[in-house]
């Protein structure tokens, strides 16, 4: 074990260790503490990062440390146990409320995946819901560890009821990297994945790049590389093609929020998979867990998140463009439930029509 260098955030202590990778997790709680893999250091160092404090969890999750859905949900939460631990607060009223200013700097590090927000009002819950300041210190940080089982849990699970999908032989497409990294472990369609390799299938997944942030080269391809899992790594623009030729099966991908509508928000770059997929008759799997729905909200309502123009002028720190061209960058897209063949979930497959299926799925 060594010190690494290269973590943006100060105050955070951070650490080298080069283990097997999937025998540990993308985010936990450990003695009071919040440890994850710093996620901007890979593919090229597995490094991890330990916080203490509700502040560092956000610059985190704002700054990619941590990201993809379910994992921010429980970064988050842990974030706010952080808080409880922290707060001098002598009465319930008073640790409610520091935690809600922490929970409220948290709520505004990324808008688009529900998890989050999720992940942060069912710690709250708890706080409000405990009869003393001890209890609710208590209770919160067993809750954010419990969270934290439960998605691996959770993805098992949906792992399982995705690959009876996947045949023999299949090249499954995804986008972005919606993995044990996008996880606390196991990953939702990578999960799928996953469940379908134990089942003894042999499985290939054909991974974009996924610009402007790369979480497909650098994420999605390391993490499969280190389970053994055959990848082909191809730019975003080779989609098309490859559906073309008859090289894709399926494709399943990840969500940050799929709306009552059935509306699937995710990685920018979905959306086009989704035509396309339609276009050659392929089938397309949303993979989400029941964090990742949004009962209260439609297409309409959803803030898709605008990242900074630094992300498309530059890979990597390299610029690529000429000073001063307008960018937009929006970091996730809207696929119409049309395109969606079915969703698959830890209760099984969501069919459509989505609005009556995702109403019955949630009750
Ligand atoms: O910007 P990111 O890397 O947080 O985006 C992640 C994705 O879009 C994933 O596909 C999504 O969160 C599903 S993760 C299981």
């Amino acid at each position: 074990m060594g010190r690494g260098s290269g973590n943006p955030l100060a105050g955070s202590d951070e650490f080298v260790i080069m283990a097997d990778f999937f025998s540990l997790r993308t985010v936990t709680w450990e003695d009071g503490r919040v440890k994850m893999i710093d996620q901007t250091a890979l593919p090229n160092r597995l490094s991890y990062v330990v916080y203490t404090a509700p502040e560092q969890v956000a610059a985190a999750i704002r700054t990619m440390v941590v990201r993809g859905a379910p994992a921010i949900g429980v970064a988050a939460a842990m974030g706010v146990a952080l808080a409880a631990r922290r707060s001098k607060a002598t009465n319930i009223s008073g640790l409610v409320r520091d935690l809600e200013t922490s929970a409220s700097m948290l709520r505004s590090t990324r808008p688009t995946a529900v998890n989050l927000f999720w992940g942060i009002d069912r710690i709250l819950a708890k706080a409000r819901s405990s009869p003393s300041v001890k209890r609710a210190k208590e209770e919160v940080e067993s809750e954010a560890k419990r969270m934290e089982d439960e998605d691996v849990e959770v993805n098992r699970k949906l792992g399982r009821a995705g690959a009876d999908l996947i045949k023999d032989g299949d090249t499954v497409l995804t986008q972005c990297n919606a993995g044990s990294l996008a996880t606390v472990g196991y990953g939702t369609a990578l999960g799928v994945v996953r469940a379908a390799v134990e089942q003894g299938k042999l499985v290939k997944v054909l991974v974009p790049e996924t610009r402007p942030a790369l979480q497909g080269a650098r994420l999605t391809a390391f993490e499969l590389a280190h389970d053994g899992i055959p990848c082909t790594l191809i730019s975003d623009t080779a989609v098309g093609y490859m559906m073309s030729l008859g090289r894709v099966d399926r494709v399943v991908v990840g969500a940050d929020r799929i709306t009552k509508d059935g509306y699937v928000f995710n990685k920018i770059g979905t959306y086009q998979e989704a035509v396309l997929a339609h276009t050659h008759g392929i089938p397309f799997h949303p993979a989400a867990p029941r964090s990742t729905f949004d009962l209260g909200r439609t297409y309409d309502e959803v803030t898709i998140e605008e990242r900074g123009a630094e992300e498309v002028v530059q890979i990597r720190g390299r610029r690529i463009a000429p000073k001063g061209v307008p960018v937009s960058n929006p970091a996730f897209d809207m696929t119409p439930p049309e395109l969606v063949t079915s969703m698959i979930t830890e209760r099984g497959l969501v069919a459509p029509p989505f609005e009556e299926s995702i109403a019955a799925f949630m009750a």
